[in-house]
Parts: C-alpha cells; sequence; structure tokens
C-alpha cells in the first residue's frame, strides 16, 4: 500500500482506519505534504514527523473530517431538552456535566448550550466540555462564527445568531458557556483528571477509526461516564455501542444509550485497552468482617418516550414515494425506519440517493458513508458517492470511490460488469 508507513503512525497515534479516507486519498495527501516540506520519500518524512510537531499537526489537519452542524439529527437535543426540563423541575442543585468529545468547529456543543438555555437551565446548572484533536476546527470554534452550510439540519439560525459579513456570530453568551480544549481521544489521558459526566456526546468519530481504535475509545468513553449517564452516538455506531455493555433508550432518533448495570455480561466486545492489566482475581471475603458490596448502580435517567407512537416504517414505501418523485417524504420515510433500525444499509443508501436529488449533497455524502460502513461491498453507494464528490470538487475522493465500486464489479456510470 503506497503511504504505508504513515498509515501506519497515523493509525497508531490517533486510531485513524486508512480504509475510511480511501487508500488513495490517504496517498494524495502524503505525497502533497511530501512535496510541501520537501522530503524525498516517504521514510525521509516519517523521520521529519519524529522532529517537527508543527508538521505532525498539519498532516492531521488534512486526514481529519471536521464534518458537523447545528442541532445535528435534532434527536437527541430533544432528549436533552426534555432531561433539562426534568432536572428543573427537581431543582437539582449538582451541576449537570456535558462532554462532547469530538466536536470540530462547535456546532454540537453549542447546540447544547443552546438546548440548556432554553430548557430553562441557568448557566451554572450545567458545565460543558468540548474537545477535538483538530486545532483548526477549535480555532473556528473559539471565534464563533459561522456560515449557512453550519445550519443545513434547521429552518434558520437560532435567534442567538447576530448576522454578521458572511455568515452569523453566535451570541458570547452561549459561546463562553462552552470549554473546548484540544485532545486525542486515543489518550490515556483523555479528561483522566475531571469528574465523570452526566453526557457524552462522541457522535460520527468512531465511525474513522480502526477496530482497536473503537475499543479503547469505548473504554475511555465507559471510564468517563458518569453511573446512570447516557452516551450519545451517531446513528451507524449505535450496533457498536450494543454490543458492548450499552443498551440504546427506547426512544427513536435519539441515538443515546445507557450503560448496562452489568457489562460483564456482555460477552461481545473486550472494552480493555490493550495495554490495560488483566483484571486481578477476587479474593475471597475475610470471614471476619461483612462482605463489601458494591455501590448500588443509579438508575438511568427517566428517559421520557416520544410524543407520538411511530407507525412501522416499511423500506419499500420509502422506495415507491421515491420513485413518485415524492422526495420529502421518502427522505421522512427513511428517517424514520432508521429510527427503530440504525443500522438498515439499504434505508441509509436510498436516503442518501434520495439527498442527493434534492441537491442536499452534504447530507447524502453523509447517508452513503453511513450505507457503506454498515455494507463496505456496497457498489451502488460508492457510485453515488463518486458522483457527489465530484460535485463537490473533490476528485481524489471521487476516483478513490470509483475505484473501489470498479474492483467490486461496477462503474460509477452505474452499469453492471
Ligand atoms: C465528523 S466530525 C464529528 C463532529 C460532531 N461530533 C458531529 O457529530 O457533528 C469528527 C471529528 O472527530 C475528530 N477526531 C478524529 N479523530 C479524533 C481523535 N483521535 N481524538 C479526538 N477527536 C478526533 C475530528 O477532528 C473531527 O472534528
Amino acid at each position: 500500500m503506497p503511504a504505508e508507513t504513515v498509515a501506519r503512525l497515523l493509525t497508531r497515534v490517533i486510531g485513524l482506519d486508512p480504509e475510511s479516507l480511501g487508500l488513495k486519498v490517504l496517498s494524495g495527501i502524503v505525497a502533497r505534504r511530501l512535496a510541501a516540506v520537501g522530503c524525498p520519500d516517504e521514510a525521509t518524512y516519517v523521520r521529519h514527523l519524529g522532529r517537527d510537531r508543527a508538521e505532525f499537526e498539519r498532516l492531521i489537519e488534512e486526514v481529519v473530517v471536521p464534518e458537523t452542524w447545528f442541532f445535528r439529527d435534532q434527536g437527541p437535543f430533544e432528549l436533552v431538552a426534555e432531561l433539562a426540563r426534568q432536572r428543573r423541575a427537581a431543582a437539582e442543585t449538582r451541576p449537570w456535566r456535558l462532554l462532547s468529545a469530538s466536536c470540530a468547529t462547535g456546532e454540537e456543543p453549542y447546540s447544547l448550550a443552546m438546548t440548556l438555555l432554553e430548557a430553562g437551565l441557568a448557566p451554572e446548572a450545567f458545565v460543558i466540555e468540548a474537545a477535538d484533536l483538530s486545532a483548526r476546527a477549535l480555532a473556528a470554534a473559539a471565534r464563533g462564527h459561522y456560515r449557512a452550510r453550519s445550519f443545513r439540519g434547521i429552518s434558520a439560525p437560532p435567534a442567538w445568531f447576530a448576522p454578521a459579513s458572511d455568515g452569523f456570530r453566535l451570541d458570547p453568551a452561549v459561546t463562553r458557556l462552552v470549554r473546548f480544549r484540544q485532545a486525542n481521544l486515543l489518550s490515556p489521558d483523555f479528561f483522566r483528571e475531571e469528574p465523570s459526566f452526566d453526557l457524552v456526546f462522541c457522535r460520527n468519530v468512531l465511525i474513522y477509526l480502526t477496530a482497536e481504535a473503537k475499543s479503547r475509545v469505548l473504554a475511555t468513553l465507559v471510564r468517563l461516564l458518569a453511573p446512570g449517564g447516557l452516551l450519545f452516538v451517531g446513528h451507524s455506531e449505535v450496533p457498536l455501542i450494543q454490543a458492548s455493555g450499552f443498551a440504546p433508550v427506547p426512544r427513536p432518533m435519539c441515538f443515546a444509550c445507557a450503560r448496562l448495570e452489568r457489562p460483564e455480561a456482555s460477552p461481545k466486545t473486550d472494552l480493555r485497552p490493550a495495554s490495560a492489566p488483566a483484571r486481578p482475581a477476587r479474593r475471597p471475603a475475610k470471614r471476619t468482617q461483612p462482605e463489601r458490596r458494591p455501590p448500588p448502580v443509579p438508575p438511568a435517567p427517566h428517559v421520557p418516550p416520544a410524543a407520538a407512537p411511530e407507525p412501522a416504517p416499511d423500506l419499500e414505501d420509502a422506495k415507491r414515494l421515491a420513485d413518485a418523485g415524492r422526495l420529502d417524504e421518502a427522505a421522512a420515510c427513511c428517517r424514520a425506519i432508521l429510527g427503530v433500525q440504525p443500522e438498515l444499509a439499504p434505508a441509509w443508501q436510498l436516503l442518501g440517493c434520495v439527498l442527493s436529488c434534492q441537491e442536499r449533497t452534504l447530507e447524502a455524502v453523509e447517508a452513503l458513508r453511513k450505507a457503506l460502513y454498515l455494507a463496505p461491498g456496497d457498489a451502488e453507494a460508492l457510485s453515488l458517492l463518486a458522483l457527489l464528490f465530484e460535485r463537490l470538487g473533490e476528485p481524489e475522493q471521487a476516483t478513490a470511490c470509483r475505484n473501489r465500486a470498479e474492483r467490486l464489479g461496477m462503474t460509477a456510470d452505474g452499469g453492471g460488469a
């Protein structure tokens, strides 16, 4: 594989799965960086990376995907609002602790802050911490200035924004409520000195990581979550979390999971970091002392049910709506299906197709990436993704997708092999 040594380094340090980016894309990035620093070959460049921290940061900026927008998926923020109202009604005095663990350019933690303020919580009733690997993304977050694409999930910027040159500026009453820091989810020190969190958002980052890195990050998230806390992940990440000792809260489209009381009972995934020592065998209790019981696990917060029961969604209905050109309804139907079955790859693929017809290119890319995460051999999704990358002026990504699709026996014009 070209750029193999750099790929291995990135996997080791930030957990990146090179396949998630596309091997050709990664090779292109490495070739560009080699040229920029004047290294003749990859081996020299890797030695250079060892000496030049700033260049390693520049490389990281090239490989991360800081794609995000305000109130992404909506459902998680509706649930947070309801939980916040419960806390206010219960007159909780302990500040509620929230973490946005891969916050990118800040839209996610700021959406949380606006949600809590609008739910009636006073600023001192909560703490929002936010972290990301990308210094560039964090600098944008700190500016609090956003363009229209950051509002793609909602009809208009909320009242907390004021029009500013070429975009919108977020009210400092909101920006000052989020504490940002640069941190690597793979680091054993990630928020180690902090008290645990009631809500942890770690959305749409696990999809870019290797299996081993996912397992390490999950171990970290388990450490960070307070007893009874909730972990929010991206749609396509729910099955992974379920296999790791978490149970989804019974509410569609919010992608929140609570830790099972006895995660050991779920044998599917080893959550221990590779370097963690094996758990010592339990010693028999001394006869003279009463047995020490573990502290009782507080119950998970009461999660209010969705307002109205969802009708049973059906992919065939979504297809019929799409075929009839009723694209808004087709997209809504796909989303309803995914609310119940977030791991249904064909629904993501159809949603991507519908969104692409609606010229909602970035959302379409997101949906197709999820389809491919769940079904990596979906040549149709790859072909469509190639066309979308071309539309976005990303020829390298388009070529990487087309090559993968061709390897799977389908060309980008949709013809079979
Ligand atoms: C697609 S964005 C997700 C943003 C937001 N959570 C959301 O769902 O809208 C993924 C973010 O994860 C960050 N990231 C990738 N690897 C990371 C790591 N090892 N540690 C911390 N952040 C990481 C990237 O810099 C990027 O900003």
